[in-house]
């Protein structure tokens, strides 16, 4: 629990102003696995890589980690509505989600890096930096236990005061 509540510090010291942007904030009405918002999986993913580099004492440029999980699903569209537009999500959201957060932050190589390629394999180009690796590997680590409802991805999420206060202001 001590763990999750460092990772918390870190995700607001480093996302605060991604979490209470309007677009972040509309994330909370799109779903994205199960019943895990956008909004919930991304936060989810920023404590997870968190988890991931202090585990396995990679160094890591924490803010670029933390922004870059947070934004890598930056789509900003519901991609359970039949639409034109959704089609394939799976192949091009990653490319949109970097549009998106190019859009609307400040980003360095490495977060763009992270939210362009976390789709590999399904996207062929690898990520470069440790920081993109860790972001690439948590997303799968999470899309699976929220698809499967498994109990390190509630535990993750039912603990974070995030996703706690979710009419509050964050
Ligand atoms: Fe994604
Ligand atoms: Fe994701």
């Amino acid at each position: 629990m001590k763990k999750l509540a460092a990772c918390e510090a870190m995700i607001l010291r480093y996302g605060a102003d991604i979490l209470e942007s309007s677009n972040m904030q509309m994330e909370k009405m799109f779903m994205q696995h199960g019943d895990v918002s956008v909004f919930e999986h991304s936060v989810i993913v920023a404590c997870v890589c968190l988890l991931i580099a202090g585990y396995l004492h990679i160094r890591v440029n924490h803010r670029a980690l933390v922004r870059g999980a947070l934004l890598h699903d930056y789509f900003l569209y519901d991609w359970h509505v039949p639409d034109k537009s959704h089609r394939l999500h799976g192949l091009f959201h990653a490319q949109k989600a970097c549009e998106n957060a190019s859009r609307d932050f400040e980003l360095g190589e490495i977060e763009k890096d992270a939210i362009r390629k976390h789709m590999f394999p399904m996207n062929l180009r690898p990520p470069k930096y440790r920081e993109s690796v860790i972001v690439c590997l948590a997303d799968k680590i999470c899309a699976t236990g929220e698809t499967l409802r498994m109990p390190y991805c509630r535990n993750v999420k039912e603990n974070l005061g995030i996703l706690r206060e979710k009419d509050e202001a964050l």
